[in-house]
């Protein structure tokens, strides 16, 4: 497109986005945007072409994702949770060998999120929810092994926040039990253990880049795996059961000679497909993922040196050994022996301009949604109500600038020192 109309999508941008921080109206929010002029530019292109629906751009996305992780096959869809209904999906239709099947147990994490869970419902599996490590946040693969019963076919674990599961010993449970692991690792873009990306430790892994994660396409996602077969049920039940989109349609043409080949629907899909502008931003915004990885982590380990003097009151989130943590958030817990609620060190910081959420969706036994469907708690949830109870999470992006962070800092030690709190 004309250089004029780059120069006015950038004056346009500027003119309507300031991320500096500006001390006289303090705002350090959860999430700022990780895009600008060129993914405009990328997604005003299809627009200009009219080309909109899945197509090249899309498959040029995927094979840079899936070559960025090194794995064989990567299936785009229109957001995160779409990847993780698909991968479910794919490993419990009928055509995957060895896969999950009706009533068959899943485990998961009570800190996860809601569509980590919902679509083994959806898919009439069993979710058996198990606690988490206080210090990772993670699952804790002692509450899984202990979970393990008759019905037990499956693992799905999240790194939360970007923190990778302790995947040695993770994978090592799911091979000696036989189980099925799913990662879903929609907060964990960039994240490793031991030097492998997640997502490449078990049959599929589940990737969202939602407007607040590492790198958007402003609703995106993507499942990768090295099973083929698996790919092409994906690719299937991702767009209408159709098999227009598979690599290889010859056998299901050979297989159905009376059907017009352009119009042969072999599954019961969905339509989770994505629209070429995303593809066309995903591809501008990889790239730049290392580099807002690399930021997020200096920010982290600055939260926590800045925030150690107030250790007696809170913790934080610890890295696992031998992972790699991409940050997508940072999350801090208030301890149970602090004179205070974390609702007024919340509402103390909010007040002073610094936005807080709760951690992912808290325990996910106690939300409401679970409650009318099968499922099997295991043992007490008791790390996962207090990550629910007394924990939130503050920005931690490639916006959260020196002056940002500082005033981050100054609000909490404002919040102690008018306490007394501070020796
Ligand atoms: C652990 C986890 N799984 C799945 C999702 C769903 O991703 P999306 O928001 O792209 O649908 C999220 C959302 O952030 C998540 O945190």
């Amino acid at each position: 497109m004309t250089d004029t109309l780059r120069a006015a999508v950038e004056a346009g941008w500027i003119a309507r986005n300031d991320f500096a921080f500006d001390p006289s109206a303090p705002k350090v929010r959860l999430h700022e945007p990780t895009f600008g002029p060129d993914e405009v530019m990328a997604a005003l292109d299809c627009l200009m072409e009219t080309r909109v629906t899945m197509g090249a751009k899309v498959l040029a996305f995927e094979a840079q994702f899936k070559s960025h992780h090194g794995a064989a096959h990567g299936t785009m869809v229109n957001s995160g949770s779409s990847a993780n209904l698909l991968a479910v999906a794919a490993v419990a239709n009928h055509e995957t060998r060895d896969g999950l099947r009706p009533g068959d147990e899943v485990i998961v994490p009570a800190l996860s999120w809601s569509t980590t869970v919902w679509p083994l419902i959806q898919l009439g599996l069993v979710p058996v929810v198990v606690d988490i490590e206080p210090r990772t946040l993670n699952i804790d693969p002692e509450a899984v092994e202990r979970a393990i019963g008759p019905k037990t076919r499956g693992l799905m674990p999240v790194h939360v926040y970007g923190n990778p599961c302790r995947m040695d010993v993770l994978t090592e449970i799911c091979r000696r039990r036989g189980l099925i692991l799913i990662e879903d690792c929609c907060e964990a873009l960039g994240a490793s253990f031991r030097g492998t990306a997640v997502g490449r430790f078990g049959r599929v892994g589940t990737f969202s880049t939602y407007y607040s994660h590492h790198i958007t396409t402003l609703e995106g996602g993507v499942c990768l795996t090295d099973d083929f077969d698996l790919a092409e049920t994906m690719r299937i039940l991702r767009a209408h059961g159709w098999v227009r989109e598979v690599e290889d349609p010859k056998p299901w043409y050979d297989r159905h000679p009376d059907i017009d080949p352009r119009f042969l629907f072999v599954n019961l899909g969905y339509n989770l497909r994505p629209t070429e502008l995303q593809g066309a931003i995903g591809q501008v915004q990889l790239p730049k993922l290392d580099g807002f990885v690399a930021f997020r982590r200096a920010l982290a380990a600055w939260y926590r040196d800045a925030l150690s003097p107030f250790a007696e009151f809170l913790s934080f989130q610890d890295e696992t050994e031998g992972g790699f943590h991409s940050w997508m958030t940072f999350a801090v817990q208030v301890a149970e022996t602090a004179p205070f609620r974390v609702g007024a060190l919340r509402a103390h910081l909010e007040a002073g301009g610094v936005e807080t959420r709760p951690i992912i969706c808290g325990n996910v036994a106690r939300q409401p949604g679970l409650a009318p469907h099968p499922h099997r708690v295991a043992g007490e949830l008791r790390h996962s109500d207090r990550v629910m109870d007394g924990g939130f999470s503050i920005g931690c992006h490639q916006h959260v600038g020196p002056a940002a962070r500082a005033h981050v800092a100054e609000r909490f030690a404002a919040f102690f020192a008018e306490r007394g709190l501070v020796r």
